[in-house]
């Protein structure tokens, strides 16, 4: 496996104890999300007053925007314990069981991967979900008997990257939903405001700015290009962290001004200039770059396509205009621009397969 990048959005092993350092505790430390913010304080707010546990809430959303994060300030608000386990760590009925058997009253329970439960454990949580009981199966075959278990009533907090992996079911014994959307570039500058502060880092707010343009809308990215700042800085003796020195320690780490790193740009750089700007299907471009298809298509493309630079079409990938207006390079004659406009940035929800074009290419 090749290193991974400075601007994914997975979390690193080795990242877990300063990540957990740099996580707001409370709702009104958490930046952004203004939204999910409001709705869930609301529901925080009736069950404290209505003296009873909290709702069953589901987060939604891609990687590294606060969906344990917000878990953590569930169980705190509600000055309740917290237990943590996941969807793949919960592969028999049983191993829920247990854990639902051993929880106290009003225990915030967070199961994080929640979609990746199996399917058994599953149809267990449902009836834990709704009537605070299980049924305990003792036995086998025909002498198999269910052995009722009350349960103490318990928040269940789930978090998923893939909301549409969940079966229905599962999904309406939510009594809220929230959905995290990616941050914007002044929310990012929030965040990494409260960063600097932490980690006692003199940064100016060109500084911040410099940083947050780069984060790719996502709180941990932006955390983690704070700290590589701030590696550069040490070693080159600046006390005071500016736009200036913020670019020059992110161009160092090739994370650009986008954001792009240098897998994006050379995927981008390829089809912008080698192949005219497409269409050219996948296969040939990821030969066109020393890289898997497979790494083409989930590392890089993602995050190409939100930002508007490439388009996926029917005949292969396209370079956009603003693809052009990135890399600084000129527009060729003929690239297929009519075609960004129809299935440009937006078309990477839909699921419908995309015809390759590798075969006209040879
Ligand atoms: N709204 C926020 N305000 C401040 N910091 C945030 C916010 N959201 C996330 N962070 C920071 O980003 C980091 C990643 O957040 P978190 O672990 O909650 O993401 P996640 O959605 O659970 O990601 P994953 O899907 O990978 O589990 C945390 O260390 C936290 O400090
Ligand atoms: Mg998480």
């Amino acid at each position: 496996m090749a290193e991974a990048s400075v601007v994914s959005s997975s979390e690193e092993p080795e990242e877990r104890a300063i990540e957990a350092a740099l996580r707001p505790k409370f709702l009104d430390e958490f930046v952004g999300q203004a939204r999910v913010r409001r709705q869930l304080s609301l529901v925080l707010e009736a069950s404290r007053l209505r003296g009873r546990t909290a709702d069953h809430v589901l987060l939604s959303g891609p990687p590294g925007l606060g969906k344990t994060t917000l878990s953590m300030i569930i169980a705190s608000e509600m000055n309740a314990p917290l237990r943590i386990s996941s969807g793949p760590a919960i592969q028999h009925a049983g191993d829920l069981a247990a854990i639902l058997s051993s929880l106290s009253e009003g225990e915030v329970l967070f199961l994080d991967e929640i979609h990746r439960m199996s399917r058994p454990a599953e149809e267990m949580l449902y009836m834990a979900m709704e009537d605070f009981r299980v049924d305990i199966v003792v036995g086998k075959g025909a002498g198999a008997t269910a052995i009722p278990l009350e349960l103490p009533p318990f928040t269940l907090v789930g978090a998923t990257t893939r909301a549409g992996l969940l079966p229905g079911p599962l999904r309406d014994r939510f009594g809220f939903t929230g959905h995290l959307e990616f941050y914007s570039v002044a929310e990012l500058e929030l965040v990494l405001r409260r960063s600097a502060g932490l980690l006692d880092l003199k940064v100016t707010s060109a500084g911040f700015s410099e940083v947050a343009g780069r984060s790719r809308g996502t709180p941990r990215i932006a955390n983690r290009l704070l700290r590589r700042v701030r590696d550069w800085a040490l070693v080159h003796g600046i006390e005071q962290i500016d736009a200036r020195a913020a670019a020059a320690a992110l161009d160092m780490y090739e994370v650009d001004a986008k954001g792009l790193d240098r897998l994006d740009r050379s995927v981008l750089t390829a089809l912008a200039s080698k192949f005219g700007g497409g269409p050219v299907g996948l296969s040939t471009l990821a030969i066109a770059v020393g890289e898997e298809p497979e790494t083409v298509e989930t590392v890089a493309e993602p995050y190409l396509v939100r930002e508007g630079l490439m388009g996926r079409t029917p005949r292969g990938r396209i370079a956009t205009p603003a693809a052009y207006a990135h890399l600084g390079l000129a527009v060729p004659a003929g690239a297929p621009f009519a075609e960004a406009a129809l299935f440009g940035p937006g078309s990477e929800g839909t699921d419908a397969p995309l015809a390759d074009a590798d075969d006209d290419v040879g």
